[in-house]
């Protein structure tokens, strides 16, 4: 029995929109964040008596083995493994919520395979095999501030600052447990296909991430919320723009980023994201952790509040 565990990563400047369907390769580079709380775990096994492969999420038996199929059955090739196999997945968080569980969750399939294969596989091939399940995934298996780089359908990725090296804090609010309307894979697609801000978002991104990047190397925490903010209600626009329009947004979503504006205008070092999904992520200086805590947990909706630090990449826990 292998197991291996991985964190949610947020995107600061996000990637929408894939460079081709069926590949799955992103069309733009982006850089995001790897925390320290909320985990998925994988678990794989060999039972006797399988006659296919079996998936188990959250505790309940899988039709189809779904986004967790190409990488498996990829990586079963390159071991030349032919026995069936149990994976089991738990998210401690809510899963397909725009929390980012398919990354997490993939990030630690993939490690676990790896392990469970035996086939030490070289960082670049665990970030190919994890793209394969999602675009996300490649980030969670890196630690602290992650860059994505997207370039002529050739994906690498890697830590550009520890998170011992700026440890800001993520304050999740999550103001609803529903399942997303639409995948994003799905939605994605919508949009390269109907929106007629999609190209000028995709070329505006390398600009972006190199803003991104420089203000995390910097630690300029000031340019990193100029350029997260305006990358993410961008990313936004071009959704909603597509025909039929995309909106993950629930009252409360905008209920919080206003909130976040009353927390920024008192002077506080925090700024908010939003991904697939109507919950609010907010980033702030450690020192502004505290009292952030304190605004959100008096407004009113939310339906719970996680806490979390900046941390590692996916590991093996036990084998
Ligand atoms: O990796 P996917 O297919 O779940 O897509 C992630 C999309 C966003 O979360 C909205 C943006 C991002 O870069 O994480």
């Amino acid at each position: 029995m292998f197991k291996a565990i991985a964190h949610p990563n947020f995107a600061l400047i996000k990637y929408w929109g894939k460079s081709d369907y069926d590949s799955n390769v992103p069309a733009m580079s982006s850089v995001s964040i790897t925390l320290d709380s909320m985990k998925s775990e994988t678990t794989v096994s060999f039972p006797n008596g399988l006659s296919k492969d079996r998936w188990i999420l959250n505790g309940i038996e899988q039709l189809s083995l779904g986004q967790i199929e190409s990488p498996l059955q990829s990586l079963k090739k390159i071991a030349s493994i032919e026995d069936f196999c149990q994976i089991e997945s738990n998210n401690d968080f809510p899963t397909a919520a725009g929390l980012a569980s398919s990354a997490s969750g993939i990030a630690s399939l993939v490690t676990a395979l790896n392990a469970a294969f035996e086939l030490n596989l070289s960082t670049q091939q665990l970030v190919e095999s994890a793209l394969e399940g999602s675009g996300s995934a490649p980030r969670s298996l890196f630690s602290g501030y992650v860059y994505l780089e997207a370039l002529n359908d050739q994906v690498r990725c890697k830590t550009v600052l520890d998170p011992e090296q700026w440890p800001l804090e993520v304050i999740v609010c999550i103001t609803s447990n529903k399942k997303k309307f639409i995948s994003s894979r799905k939605g994605m697609e919508i949009t390269k296909q109907t929106s007629p801000k999609y190209w000028d978002w995709v070329n505006s991104q390398e600009q972006n991430v190199a803003i991104a990047l420089n203000a995390i190397e910097a630690k300029n925490f000031e340019q990193l919320r100029q350029v997260s903010e305006q990358n993410c209600l961008e990313m936004h626009k071009v959704m909603q723009a597509s025909d039929p329009p995309i909106n993950y947004w629930n009252e409360i979503t905008y209920a919080c980023v206003e909130k976040v504006r009353e927390i920024q205008d008192r002077g506080l070092a925090v700024f908010f994201t939003i991904d697939a999904g109507p919950q609010v992520k907010i980033i702030c200086e450690s020192d502004a952790s505290e009292e952030v805590l304190f605004f959100m947990k008096r407004e009113s909706g939310i339906q719970s509040i996680i806490q979390s630090g900046l941390g590692q990449g996916s590991r093996i826990i036990y084998e």
